[in-house]
């Protein structure tokens, strides 16, 4: 990152200070998730393939074709019924291990993260509009579970979701000891991957939607520096939380309170407009805003670019399945499986993107691929990890 710039601020995630038990506590939440998500499904995937395809296959005269008959036939597994059970569990751990912590360091993170806003020691900004109306798919659940959800504040000039968010993403990664939150792999797999595609584009403007505390825009400045970076989100805290950390990490980066499907941005205004988990967290009629949204602010020659979880198109119907457990209240996620079974493309193109211009493909996760594999993969050598099977992202979109 910009090291140049790295204000003498104190650092907003180093101000929080976990009880040895609390620390156990955590390490406990991120080794019963590894065991979760890593062995036991990786056993469920077993028992699927030995009995319950087989078996199904012999009842029905054809094997699972959609995730929804993988469902049907999973359901009653004891096998299925534990592991569902115990993710859930899992999940909301991760938020009530950290929360203790967050709240007891609270007074001094608000102060420094009003401090920061005051300041702009980076060159960044905040712009908060307190009559912003909250989304309902926000404010009507806890989506992830994460009491409180994005946008709630508890007392004035709040941050603790922010903080809940962060520190609670690292516990439930299983890289709590990270207490700052680890860079954005996503940000930073995106921004290599157009850099060595596409040397000549020359990103001035970049605007990230749904941008949370800015982790996954933060990597954009690395790769260019020269560029001005724009997030946006509907919650407060996550973006004074954010501002504060990019204010300490010396990047001048813009937080605005916008809801994405009415940007307050002039037409033509940005080189890049991105977004990383965050479309099938909506209903798909406010994606085709924010897609309408993205064309109409977004230069000629500019380009929208997401990640996401990959379509239904894209996998083999066991992964499918799987993927859509966070559907509906397992975690709180009502629309991620509508997203999942869209036409991501068909998406762009009726929402003012041309079908001769779209992209989706499947990249390697940059860091723990490594720069030289990385380039290799650009160059059409080696392919990418497929879904499930390694650290690689869905990404799709179009040029302007
Ligand atoms: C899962 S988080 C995205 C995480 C983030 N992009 C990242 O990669 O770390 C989804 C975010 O979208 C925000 N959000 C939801 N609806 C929104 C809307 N209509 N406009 C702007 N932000 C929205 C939520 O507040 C939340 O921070």
């Amino acid at each position: 990152m910009l090291d140049q710039n790295k204000s003498d601020t104190t650092d907003i995630a180093e101000v929080m200070e976990f009880t040895q038990m609390e620390s156990a506590r955590q390490g406990f939440v991120s080794a019963l998730r590894k065991h979760v998500m890593v062995d036991l499904a990786g056993e469920m995937r077993q028992d699927y393939e030995t009995n319950v395809k087989p078996t199904y296959t012999k009842n029905n005269g054809e094997e699972p074709g959609t995730p929804r008959d993988v469902k049907k036939a999973m359901k009653p597994r004891t096998r299925y019924r534990m592991w569902s059970s115990l993710r859930y569990n899992a999940q909301e751990m991760v938020w009530a291990s950290v929360q203790n912590g967050v709240e007891r360091a609270l007074p001094e993170m608000i102060h420094l993260a009003k401090d920061a806003a005051e300041t702009n020691p980076a060159g960044g900004s905040l712009r908060l509009d307190p009559d912003l109306k909250i989304p309902r798919y926000v404010s009507a659940l806890d989506v992830h579970l994460m009491p409180g959800c994005f946008h709630t504040e508890h007392t004035k000039d709040d941050v603790a979701q922010g903080a809940v968010q962060v520190i609670g993403g690292e516990v439930f990664r299983g890289s709590f000891r990270h207490r700052k939150g680890n860079p954005g792999a996503v940000g930073d797999s995106i921004a290599h991957y157009l850099k060595l595609k596409h040397p000549d584009f020359d990103p001035k403007r970049i605007l990230d939607l749904g941008c949370n505390t800015g982790k996954n825009l933060f990597p954009y400045l690395d790769v260019y520096p020269d560029a001005e970076a724009h997030g946006v989100d509907v919650g407060a805290p996550l973006l004074r939380y954010g501002h504060a950390v990019a204010s300490h990490d010396g990047l001048p980066v813009h937080f605005s309170q916008q809801n994405a499907e009415h940007l307050n941005f002039e037409d033509n205004s940005f080189d890049i407009v991105t977004s990383s988990f965050f479309l099938h967290e909506l209903p798909v009629k406010s994606t085709k805003a924010i897609f309408t949204e993205a064309h109409r602010v977004l230069k000629p020659g500019g380009l929208m670019i997401h990640m996401e979880l990959p379509p239904n198109s894209e996998v083999d119907p066991y992964y499918g399945f799987y993927l859509d457990w966070d559907a509906g209240s397992n975690n709180n996620e009502p629309f991620y499986a509508e997203f999942r079974n869209q036409d991501v493309i068909g998406l762009c193109n009726e929402t003012g993107f041309s079908p001769e211009k779209n992209i989706k493909i499947l990249i390697p996760n940059y860091g723990s691929f490594g720069a030289d594999k990385f380039k290799s993969f650009v160059n059409g050598e080696i392919p990418a990890p497929q879904h499930g099977n390694g650290a690689s992202w869905f990404i799709f979109g179009g040029w302007k």
